[in-house]
Formats: structure tokens, sequence, C-alpha cells
């Protein structure tokens, strides 16, 4: 895709469902009981490891800051940032297994996170009424993006949802393989500002050259 296109709405796709969220998670929770494997770790170890070594090296981010992960899945984001030393984390999944999943390696690694079944568009649980300094997403708003029904709504109600749990100028980190830089800025743009880009890798495709994923840090306006 050239640099001037805009994707208007994503193909949807069965990962915009939570039963298959919640399927894939059965066969991990298996998986991890038989043989301890954490299983997909989405975008790669890498992604991960970049976006908690920008909030380490970033001046406004404090090891106690209450963050968030919309759509944590396993939770090895959690366990990065636990094991760097973060204190107040929470992770949110709409799949029960998923956060049978995470508890399950979050004991196993022996560090503190706090999870909770929740489904973020609807602001259901008591996570979604506290309000955070932090917001992750790695690959949520990807799958949210995939919904057969309604998806631009989806989107717009998880966009207010986002800027509901921030605190003021508080950060939103998003990791996105569907959706390039300029398109999050036009979606998040009316209650976010870009802050940063945390780099990601790149690939060469002829002439073109683009990223594997887009990782942006913005800031609740
Ligand atoms: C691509 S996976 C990413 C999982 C995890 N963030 C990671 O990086 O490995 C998308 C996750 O979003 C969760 N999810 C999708 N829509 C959600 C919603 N409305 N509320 C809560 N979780 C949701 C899915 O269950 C799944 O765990």
């Amino acid at each position: 895709m050239s640099e001037e296109q805009v994707t208007e709405e994503l193909v949807s796709s069965e990962m915009g469902m939570k039963e298959y969220w919640n399927e894939a998670y059965l066969i991990e929770k298996k998986n991890f009981s038989d043989y301890g494997d954490v299983g997909e770790i989405w975008f790669g170890e890498d992604s991960g490891l970049r976006i908690v070594r920008w909030l380490c090296s970033s001046a406004l981010v404090k090891k106690d800051d209450r963050i968030i992960d919309l759509g944590c899945g396993n939770g090895m984001l959690l366990v990065e940032m636990a094991r760097e030393g973060f204190i107040n984390l929470t992770g949110v999944d709409y799949s029960q297994n998923a956060i049978d999943l995470a508890e399950s390696i979050m004991k196993k690694q022996n560090v503190t996170i706090g999870y909770e079944v929740c489904n973020f568009l609807s602001l259901d649980g008591s996570a979604m009424s506290r309000e955070y300094a932090i917001v992750l997403d790695k690959g949520t708003y990807d799958a949210v993006s995939l919904h057969p029904h309604d998806s631009k709504g989806k989107r717009e109600k998880y966009i207010l949802n986002v800027w509901k749990l921030l605190k003021p100028q508080g950060l939103f980190v998003i990791t996105s393989c569907n959706w390039t830089e300029k398109e999050l800025i036009s979606h998040f743009g009316a209650q976010f500002c870009l802050f940063d880009v945390i780099p990601s890798p790149t690939f060469k495709f002829g002439d073109k050259t683009g990223n594997l994923f887009t990782s942006l840090v913005l800031l609740k306006k």
C-alpha cells in the first residue's frame, strides 16, 4: 500500500469475535498446563520489549503509575513490565480463558498483576471504574476493527472509552498491524495528539518499504 492510501474499514474476520479468542485461549491454556508454553505473543516478543523499553526510558512514566493493558491475552506484556519494577498493573480481556491463562502465567512467574474479565466496549467490571496514567493496547484495537457488525461504531466506542479511562495528560500506547501511523492518527486525532513513535521493524518489497507493525504513544488532549 502506498503512503497516501487510507483504508476506511478492514475486511471483517472471525478475529473480531469473542468466540474466536475464547477458543484460541482454551487451547493455549491446555498447552500452558501441559508444556508450560505461554502461547502466541502478538507481533513477536520484541514488540513488547520495545514498549517496555520506551516506558522505562520516559521521564513522564513512574514505576507506580496505574497502568492497564486492554485485551491483555496471556498477559506477557504485563509480566515484562512487572519484571522491570512496575507495581500497579491491571490486565483486562473479555475472554475468560485468556484471563485464566494470564493468571496461571503470573503465578508461575511470581509477579503481581490484577486481572479481570471485562468487555472494554461496554466498560463493565471494576477495573473500568478507575482512572489510569497509561493505557496499553497490543493488537486489541485491531481485533475490534475486524468485528463483522458495525466495526466503525465499535472503533469509535473503543476510542471514547480509552479517552474516558485515562487521567488528564495520560498516555495511550497502541500497537497495530492493521492500521498505519497515518490511519491511527486520523482515528484518534480528535481526542489525542501524537507524542512519540516507538520504532518497529521494517520490510522492503520491491521499491516499497513499510513497517511490520505500528507502535504509537498518544497523549490525551
Ligand atoms: C490480537 S490479541 C492480542 C493479545 C495481547 N494484547 C497480546 O499482545 O498478546 C487481541 C486480544 O483482544 C481481546 N479483545 C478483543 N476485543 C475485546 C473487548 N471488546 N474487550 C476486551 N478484550 C477484547 C481478545 O480476547 C484478545 O486477547
